[in-house]
C-alpha cells in the first residue's frame, strides 16, 4: 500500500515483548519496566492475524523485535506461523544475541531468514556497564551460534556513543574481517528516558568515516544504511543516521508494539490500537495507520527528544 507521501509500505516491525534479559542504558530504565498486565498485550494469535492483515496490504518483510524477542514464550512457534503467512517473503529478527546459543538452530528451522544482533563494545567491563547486567561472552557465543546455522545474513548493530565506544570503531568494524557479518553503526537516538547520556554522547555517523579512511563506499541497497567495506573483509559496514540525516522520505515501515498499538512513525506519539480486533478490524486499522504516516518525525537532537513517549524496549527500535 502507498501512503499519502507516495511511500510504499512493505516492512512491518512487530515487537513481541517489552521485556528483556538485559537493561541497555539507551533503551530502558535500570529497574526494568513495570510489567503490563497480560490482558493488555497481544496474544500470539492476534500477532499472527496482524501479520496476515499487514501482508494483505502489501507488507512482505517482517522483523520480529522486542524488548528481547527470545525471552517471549513460544517465540519459535510464532516465527514459524509468521513465516507461513501468505505474502511474507522474509522473516528477520533483532536480538541482543545472548540467548542464541539455545535458539539459533530452532529459529532457522522455523523459517527465520536473517538476524541482526546488538553489540556495542568488545570490552567485558564496558559490556557490563552498557547493558547493566550482561556478559560479553554470552553475546559473542550467540553470534557464533548464529553463524553456524546458515542464516541468509547476520548483521551486528553497534549504537555509536561518544565517550563510550568511539574508541572501538576500528575493532568493531574489524569484526567484518573475523566473521562473515555486516557491522552497522547507529547514531544514538534521544528517547524519552535514555537519560544517562549527555550531549557529548550524541555523535554523528561521519565520525566513523573520519576514523576509518580506508572504508570503500558501496552502492546503496535500498536499506536505511549507507554502505562501505573494509579491504580484506567478509561483510559490509553500514552507517545509520536517524539523527544527523533522517531517512523519512524513503521510510517503508510501520510498527506494531507488544501491547497492540500501531505506530505509523517511530518518533511520533500517534498510536492506533488493534488489541481485541479481528482480521477485518486490523485490516482497517492498519490501513488508517499507513494513511496517517507523517512526512517526517520532526526535529530530533539531544535537546529535541523523541516524541514517541515510550522507551525503545516498548517500541522495538
Ligand atoms: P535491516 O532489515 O537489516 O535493514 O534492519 P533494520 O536496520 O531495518 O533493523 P534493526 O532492527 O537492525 O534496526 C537498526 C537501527 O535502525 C535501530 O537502531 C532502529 O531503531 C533504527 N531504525 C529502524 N527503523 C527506523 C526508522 O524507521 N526510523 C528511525 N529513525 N530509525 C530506525
Ligand atoms: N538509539 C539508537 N539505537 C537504539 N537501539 C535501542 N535503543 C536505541 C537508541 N536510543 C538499537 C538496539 C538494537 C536496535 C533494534 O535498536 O541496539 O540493535
Ligand atoms: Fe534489551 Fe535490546 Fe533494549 Fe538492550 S537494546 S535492553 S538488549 S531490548
Amino acid at each position: 500500500m502507498i501512503d499519502t507521501y507516495g511511500r510504499q509500505i512493505t516492512y512491518l516491525r512487530l515487537s513481541v515483548t517489552e521485556l528483556c534479559n538485559l537493561r541497555c542504558r539507551y533503551c530502558m530504565p535500570e529497574d526494568g519496566i513495570c510489567k503490563k498486565r497480560h490482558e493488555e498485550m497481544l496474544t500470539q494469535e492476534e500477532m499472527v492475524t496482524a501479520v496476515r492483515a499487514a501482508a494483505a496490504l502489501g507488507v512482505f518483510k517482517l522483523r520480529i523485535t522486542g524488548g528481547e524477542p527470545l525471552v517471549k514464550a513460544n517465540i519459535v512457534d510464532l516465527c514459524r506461523k509468521a513465516a507461513a503467512v501468505n505474502g511474507i517473503r522474509e522473516v528477520c529478527l533483532t536480538t541482543n544475541g545472548t540467548l542464541l546459543p539455545r535458539f539459533a538452530a530452532p529459529l532457522r528451522e522455523a523459517g527465520v531468514n536473517r538476524l541482526n544482533i546488538s553489540l556495542d563494545t568488545l570490552d567485558v567491563e564496558k559490556f557490563r556497564y552498557i547493558t547493566r547486567i550482561g556478559e560479553l561472552s554470552d553475546a559473542v557465543a550467540g553470534i557464533e551460534a548464529a553463524l553456524a546455522c546458515g542464516f541468509d545474513k547476520v548483521k551486528i548493530n553497534s549504537v555509536l556513543i561518544g565517550g563510550f565506544n568511539d574508541d572501538e570503531i576500528a575493532s568493531l568494524a574489524g569484526l567484518t574481517r573475523r566473521y562473515p557479518v555486516d557491522v552497522r553503526f547507529i547514531e544514538l537516538m534521544p528517547m524519552y528516558d535514555s537519560g544517562d547520556f549527555g550531549p557529548e554522547a550524541f555523535i554523528p555517523y561521519t565520525v566513523v568515516t573520519d576514523r576509518l579512511p580506508e572504508l570503500e563506499p558501496l552502492p546503496a541497497d535500498g536499506g536505511v544504511a549507507r554502505l562501505y567495506r573494509l579491504p580484506d573483509s567478509m561483510g559490509n559496514i553500514g552507517l545509520i543516521s536517524p539523527v544527523s540525516a533522517h531517512f523519512c522520505a524513503d521510510c517503508n515501515r510501520i510498527r506494531i508494539t507488544a501491547d497492540g498499538k500501531i505506530k505509523p512513525c517511530l518518533h511520533s506519539s500517534d498510536e492506533l490500537s488493534i488489541k481485541g480486533q479481528d482480521y477485518d478490524g486490523m485490516l482497517e486499522t492498519i490501513r488508517s495507520a499507513i494513511l496517517s504516516k507523517p512526512k517526517w518525525h520532526g526535529e530530533l537532537s539531544y535537546s529535541a527528544r523523541s516524541h514517541a513517549n515510550r522507551n525503545m524496549n516498548q517500541i522495538g527500535g
